[in-house]
């Protein structure tokens, strides 16, 4: 198959994480004879300091014109400055938008070979973790009217959070798709007993769980959930929310796991065209020096072959050459624990290639 991928490498460790996935992808290619094209694009701080702007017609241009688009990471404390419409975050929040990507996949899961790097008791994390957050990611306070001004004789900001039952609808009916595939458990999460959104949220989300008799289904409040993720994580298997509690639950759900470093996600809408990249942030204080774990966004290229170009047995044989890597003790700095041994970025890049 030839598929055109738009690749953004951003800012901070971006370019060289991005650097490690398109080298995975040369060789996954190479094995099972494909032709990825990647054409690059200019988005984030590097586009505000080339164009003047986060996300030039150009670049969004190629998010709309292409099979998927992969991302590093944008942003960094040098634009901190800038005015918040050209801001790099901007430029990830507008193609989002643009894409139409509502539905944010987030996979949390520990791998059993890092669990001395997750922040939990062994009892705990022994369990296991495994579980999908499903973000809403074009509607609530992200896309509401902002604004800020003199009120009252004081300087006072608004944030709107609004969600229309369509929004609610088509992401809740893609988390309980997705629970289909796997064990067959969804949880709602919302703030039902203070926010009209999140009573809307649980309204829709029931009708829903009426059309999927098949999945076990619940309703939990974002604070109970904060705290259940640490306490018993083995529960959750699907997890659905709306776009900010969903931001903020995915940190803890990815934190849970070991590191950061290791999480991928994608970024759905109702056709195969999405965004893939890593959780993590652009990691400026690591930039350039070739520590980064290059691992989240090779994970992010993996669903990027499963979710959108329908190459199941590609995606797997990324997955298990991960597993291979880190069942060989091989670690970034970001996961490293006694008896492993410590690689670069590269070096971690080129071991899972070779082991494909
Ligand atoms: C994320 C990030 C973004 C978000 C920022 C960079 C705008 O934190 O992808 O989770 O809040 O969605
Ligand atoms: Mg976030």
């Amino acid at each position: 198959m030839e598929k055109t991928i738009t690749v953004i490498r951003g800012d901070g460790i971006g370019p060289e994480i991005v650097e490690q996935a398109l080298r995975v992808l040369d060789r996954i290619a190479e094995k099972f004879g494909h032709t990825f094209r990647y054409r690059e694009i200019l988005a984030g701080g590097c586009a505000i300091d080339a164009c003047g702007t986060s996300l030039p017609a150009e670049s969004l241009e190629k998010c709309l014109d292409c099979d998927s688009v992969l991302l590093g990471a944008v942003g960094g404390p040098k634009w901190d400055g800038v005015p918040k419409e050209i801001r790099p975050e901007a430029a990830l929040l507008g193609i989002r938008s643009a894409m139409g990507l509502y539905a944010n996949l987030r996979p949390a899961k520990l791998f059993p070979q890092l669990a001395a790097a997750s922040p939990l008791k062994p009892e705990i994390a022994g369990k296991g973790i495994d579980l999908m957050m499903v973000r809403e990611l074009i509607g609530g306070a992200y896309f509401g009217a902002h604004r800020t001004g003199i009120e009252n004789g004081e300087e006072t900001a608004h944030d709107d959070m609004v969600y229309a039952e369509h929004e609610i609808e088509r992401i809740v009916r893609r988390a309980f798709g997705i629970a289909r595939k796997r064990s067959s458990r969804l949880i709602s999460v919302d703030k039902a007993n203070v926010l009209d959104t999140s009573r809307l949220w649980r309204k829709v989300a029931r009708r829903v769980a009426a059309e999927f008799p098949d999945v076990e289904f619940a309703d939990m409040l974002v604070d109970n959930a904060a705290m259940q993720l640490v306490k018993n994580p083995a529960q959750f298997d699907v997890v659905v929310t709306e776009n900010l509690f969903g931001d903020i639950l995915s940190d803890e759900a990815s934190m849970i796991t070991g590191s950061i470093g290791m999480m991928a996600s994608a970024s759905l809408g109702d056709g195969t065209r999405g965004m893939y990249e890593p959780i993590h942030g652009s990691a400026p204080d690591i930039a350039g020096k070739d520590l980064a774990n290059p691992i989240g966004t090779i994970l992010s290229a993996a669903m990027m072959l499963r979710y959108s170009f329908d190459m199941g047995a590609e995606a797997d044989c990324i997955e298990a050459a991960v597993n291979a890597v880190l069942d060989a003790g091989c670690r970034t700095a970001d996961c490293m624990s006694a008896g492993c041994t410590r690689l670069s970025c590269s070096e971690m890049g080129r071991k899972i290639r070779d082991a494909i």
